[in-house]
């Protein structure tokens, strides 16, 4: 597959996917990263990687109707040739056009288990801080396909860890990062034909 990272922060799990691309565990290749936020860690790893980078916002483009501005998406999208979307860390709402022409092409990683702890405002430590804060007792990743409303499209696959009674915010989103970083890349490797 050729595929586009988006991405708005750290990137580490891009950089995950990339690692596991170089060792040939994946077929596919990452021709673009599109970001919202152009100084983000991703976009440097992008730029380690010798892999193009786009930064599409609307502090970039303000004048831009929202047909134009998913325009930008679709024309970069056209312009690499991609066939799958991966997002990583991304920030922004998919645009409904992009979502239609890419319709089950577009997976997502959360770092809780869906539909839990999930939807606006349900990003980042946030979601840690919400599962902590629940007394639950297990938490995880989940992959899930996107679609027009934040983590409710269909889940493709789920992954679990243990809530341990002194963790923190920081040590579980440690525990489950490291759950990202092994699994995103098997789930990719579902839709590689
Ligand atoms: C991850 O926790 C992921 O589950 C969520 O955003 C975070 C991105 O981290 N969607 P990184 O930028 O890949 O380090």
């Amino acid at each position: 597959m050729n595929i586009c990272v988006f991405a708005s922060g750290t990137g580490s799990n891009f950089k995950a996917i990339l690692s596991s691309i170089n060792k040939k565990y994946l077929k596919s290749k990452v021709s673009l990263l599109i970001t919202n936020n152009p100084d983000c860690g991703a976009v440097e790893i992008a730029k380690k990687n010798k892999i193009d980078h786009i930064a599409i916002n609307k502090n970039i483009y303000p004048l831009l109707s929202q047909k134009e501005y998913s325009q930008k998406f679709l024309s970069a999208l056209k312009k690499y040739d991609i066939d799958f979307i991966v997002l990583s860390g991304y920030m922004k709402m998919i645009e409904p056009e992009v979502l239609k022409k890419f319709k089950n092409k577009i997976i997502n990683i959360h770092p809780a288990l869906l539909p839990s702890f999930g939807g606006k405002g349900m990003y980042g430590m946030n979601v840690h801080k919400a599962v902590i804060a629940s007394g639950v007792k297990i938490s995880g990743i989940t992959v899930h396909f996107v679609n027009e409303n934040y983590d409710e499209g269909k889940i493709i696959f789920q992954k679990c860890c243990e809530v341990k009674s002194d963790d923190d915010e920081f040590t579980l989103q440690k525990r489950v990062l490291k759950l990202e970083h092994k699994y995103y890349w098997k789930v990719i490797k579902m839709f590689e034909a």
